[in-house]
């Protein structure tokens, strides 16, 4: 691919959507942080629909943040990219001269990887083409998925394994692993492919789907502390968000559906101690949660955008706390 073309422009998840939950938060300005800008495509729309809006992109993916830069240099005068994991929304904010509480209107979340990073074979995540296991968001710092697989003990490989690809096999297919290594370490995913077509019994992959499926899930989760990364992320970001503002998630996989539905239910939920007969003052609840369970994709998108098929996605709106 032409580094300096965004390349086929991808249609963003559950746009119409994301818009209608936003959008009334940004009709009179105010700022949006896209917290995952990828290749820019939901930010684009916001900042082209909103004149007002002022937007702060973040990606940990250096080359996204290069391909959404492009794309959105119509708009350079009121957006700001920073370089970063989301979990370090709050700096990013100050490094916009805003404040990390309380300053921004709207922010959209859609976690997990572009359709470039997918696209790009050698960036190893797909386990349909041969190429180096890397796997980082971040091509800059931290362990590739070869590193993962050729250093790890056998007991956190099958943990990462069964906890975040749900891998029936975990166990069996870890000690396939070591055993392999001890060989010659792993360099690319066909490697690893091979092996799991060989580890996995034949017999469940009639019902089970493409038998790495699930091992490179767990992978890239672990090579991008994916869990960690957002657990942090969520609180920072609802913290950030004024009284009226609203946020957007979509997960991809059941992990991050579950951190993002467990916190909107915490924090949509009074904290006056249980039995008293009123609301403590500043006690009541801070957000209103604007998705019925999590809204998935139309089976419309689906069919437009293959991508959109395992989306989850909620919403709330910071509220005043009760007085
Ligand atoms: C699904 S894509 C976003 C696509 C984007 N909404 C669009 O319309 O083009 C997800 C993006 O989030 C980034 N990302 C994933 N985890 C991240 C994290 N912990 N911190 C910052 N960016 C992250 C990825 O690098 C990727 O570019």
């Amino acid at each position: 691919m032409n580094h300096e073309d965004p390349g086929p422009r991808h249609v963003p998840v559950l746009l119409r959507r994301a818009d209608e939950i936003l959008g009334p938060a940004l009709t009179s300005g105010g700022v949006l942080v896209d917290a995952t800008l990828g290749l820019g495509g939901h930010a684009e729309h916001f900042l082209r629909t909103y004149p007002d809006t002022r937007l702060v992109g973040l990606d940990r993916d250096t080359e996204a943040l290069k391909l959404a830069g492009a794309r959105l240099a119509p708009f350079a005068d009121r957006i700001t990219l920073v370089h970063t994991r989301y979990d370090g929304i709050a700096d990013a904010l100050r490094e916009a001269e805003l404040s990390p509480t309380n300053s921004v209107r709207a922010i959209l979340m859609d976690l997990g990887v572009s359709s470039m990073q997918l696209d790009e074979a050698e960036r190893g995540f797909a386990y349909s083409v041969d190429a180096p296991l890397d796997m980082r968001m971040d091509p800059t710092s931290g362990l590739t998925a070869a590193d993962v697989l050729n250093t790890y003990a056998h007991g956190d490989l099958a943990r990462i394994l069964k906890n975040y690809g749900e891998e029936r096999f975990a166990g069996r297919i870890a000690s396939a692993i070591v055993k392999r290594r001890e060989r010659r370490p792993f360099t690319t995913s066909g490697e690893l492919v091979e092996l799991l077509y060989d580890t996995i019994p034949a017999a469940t992959r009639r019902t089970g789907g493409h038998p790495a499926k699930r091992t490179f899930q767990a992978l890239r989760i672990e090579v991008n502390r994916e869990l960690e990364s957002l657990e942090a992320a969520l609180p920072a970001a609802l913290d950030a968000l004024e009284v009226g503002g609203r946020i957007v998630v979509m997960s991809y996989q059941s992990l991050e559906d579950k951190l993002v539905k467990q916190l909107l239910a915490q924090r949509s939920a009074s904290r006056t101690p249980v039995g008293l007969p009123v609301e403590l003052p500043g006690m009541g609840p801070e957000f209103k949660i604007l998705t019925r369970g999590a809204e998935k994709a139309t089976e419309e998108e689906i069919a437009e955008n293959p991508r959109a098929a395992p989306v989850r996605m909620r919403a709330a709106e910071r509220i005043e706390a009760g007085e």
